[in-house]
């Protein structure tokens, strides 16, 4: 009897629907934020340095993303390339995730220490000058434009007040650790450190 009661009122039952859904939902959701693996950094994961976080920055709004992935899945042809499998643990610090799905080109999430400094900085200015076939776009006005010390500093308050644990210090002293760099120089250190916390021969 009371089943028909609800069959036949459309809005209990989509009252309802919801809450069988959300039930589901959380069942999935809540475990995860208490679970150690994926809320705690791995060893040698910390907070980004201000200029490796400002070289983030630059990376998210380039939108490096929209061809490269920074997730390596658990299989072997992607282990035999690029290294260790992505693990959660290694994204702690990142607001919000690199992760993406497309990838025009290679996964960078262990890029860091592959190449030098100076390959970074000739393939930012100009791919071509490296890989001749790459179609990657050029970017190189990232050579003229100075990192913004303020920005910086404000972008880690930001994350400190979320939970980062970046000290007062580490906070005041942002600006002067950007200053003078381009946001080319923000760039490279912030790829030279990628995935650099598992060893990239592991996990094959
Ligand atoms: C339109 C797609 C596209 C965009 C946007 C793009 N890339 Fe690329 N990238 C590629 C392709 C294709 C390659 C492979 C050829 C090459 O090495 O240039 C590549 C290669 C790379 C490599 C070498 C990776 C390796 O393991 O050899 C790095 C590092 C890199 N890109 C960084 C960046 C950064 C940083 C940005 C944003 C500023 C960016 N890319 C934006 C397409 C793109």
């Amino acid at each position: 009897m009371n089943h028909e009661v609800v069959e036949k009122n459309v809005g209990l039952l989509a009252v309802l629907i919801a809450v069988v859904i959300s039930i589901g939902g959380l069942v999935q959701i809540v475990p995860l934020m208490f679970s150690a693996k994926v809320t705690q950094p791995i060893q040698g994961v910390t907070p980004y340095p201000p200029l490796a976080l400002a070289g983030r920055d630059v990376y998210v709004r380039e939108g490096c993303y929209l061809c490269h992935t920074q997730m390596i899945r658990p299989f072997r042809a992607e282990t035999e390339r690029y290294g260790h499998y992505s693990v959660a643990g290694e994204f702690v610090y990142d607001r919000p995730f690199q992760w993406g799905s497309k990838r025009t080109g290679p996964d960078l999430a262990r890029v860091g220490g592959r190449y030098s400094d100076d390959w970074h900085r000739v393939h930012l200015l100009n791919p071509r000058d490296v890989v001749p076939e790459s179609n990657m776009p050029a970017f190189a006005w990232l050579e003229k434009k100075a990192v913004d010390g303020a920005a910086v500093q404000r972008h880690m308050r930001a994350l400190k007040r979320l939970g980062d644990p970046y000290t007062d210090a580490d906070v005041q002293g942002a600006p002067a650790a950007v200053a003078g760099k381009t946001e080319l120089d923000a760039l490279i250190v912030y790829l030279q450190g990628l995935g650099k916390a598992l060893p990239p021969g592991a996990g094959r």
